[in-house]
């Protein structure tokens, strides 16, 4: 692995991630413009998120051609390929369309199948969450860590929910945490959230089931961050999704004894 190629695909994620984020956050702005289209039961998307995708993959391509690039609304081009860019040009559409503010840009890239760049730009409080394989994570200059937390009850807990999984194989889990004297919350954006995990913010995530482009970044976050994240990519998660679960290295072992075993190991 050539550390001038992995430092200058890092760069140009940083910088790409703001000026697409600055673009949408024009969108943002005039969203009473958009026409919404559904993808599936609140699953939603708007020339927003298309023209976000279509500029990030323009601007990633005319640096690196031979790249792949998945996205969200646009798909896959050359999987083969040793670097892959795996994108989701706004997380938290839910959020985004109803003017609220947890939505974000998300910007991973792999080397040889392992994520080794992650970069989430949420333009409203302009913080860019960022991390390269062995460098530590950030927001904007600051380096972060995980939580440090042993129990439960020492912090809140993310959630995420989608109505790919059914809702028997999530509320359960709900119920087990608040028993645990535990908090969760659900902002609408995985990938923000996920950061969040990486900054200490929330002690740790859980989704039954999340797509690569929601995850991939944060999962670089999170473990250079100091946290514990699962074996995302097993199993064909990549094209396919899985469960997540990211938490401080402490709380990650109990977080996973309140995760119902049918739905995530
Ligand atoms: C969704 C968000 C949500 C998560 C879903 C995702 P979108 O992405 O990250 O928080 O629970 O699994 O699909 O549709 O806003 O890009
Ligand atoms: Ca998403
Ligand atoms: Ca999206």
């Amino acid at each position: 692995m050539s550390t001038a190629a992995i430092s200058a695909r890092y760069a140009l994620a940083q910088s790409i991630a703001r000026q697409a984020g600055m673009q949408a956050l024009e969108w943002f702005r005039k969203r009473d413009q958009l026409v919404i289209e559904s993808k599936g039961l609140q699953d939603m998307v708007s020339a927003a998120d298309k023209d976000t995708e279509l500029y990030i993959r323009a601007q990633v391509l005319a640096q690196f051609a031979d790249d792949g690039f998945l996205g969200e609304e646009g798909g896959l081009d050359r999987e083969d390929a040793a670097y892959l860019w795996v994108i989701d040009p706004i997380d938290g559409t839910a959020c985004f369309v109803n003017g609220m503010h947890a939505w974000c840009l998300s910007i991973a890239v792999t080397y040889q199948g392992k994520p080794v760049i992650g970069v989430v730009f949420d333009p409203n409080s302009n913080e860019m969450f960022h991390a390269c394989d062995g460098q530590g994570a950030f927001v904007n200059q600051q380096p972060i860590h995980a939580h440090q937390a042993r129990s439960i009850t020492e912090g809140v807990l993310g959630v995420g929910f989608s109505h790919r999984v059914p809702v028997s194989a999530f509320v359960p889990f709900l119920g087990r945490v608040l028993e645990a004297g535990g908090m969760f919350i659900r902002n609408g954006s995985g990938a923000l959230m996920l950061s969040y995990v990486a900054a200490g913010r929330l002690i740790g995530y859980y989704e039954p089931h999340i797509n690569s482009w929601d995850c991939l970044a944060a999962i670089v976050l999170v473990r250079e961050a100091g946290g514990q994240v699962n074996d995302f990519l097993a199993n064909n998660g990549l094209h396919k999704g899985n469960p997540i679960i990211a938490a401080g290295a402490h709380i990650y072992a109990p977080l996973l004894a309140l995760i119902d075993s049918d739905t995530a190991r």
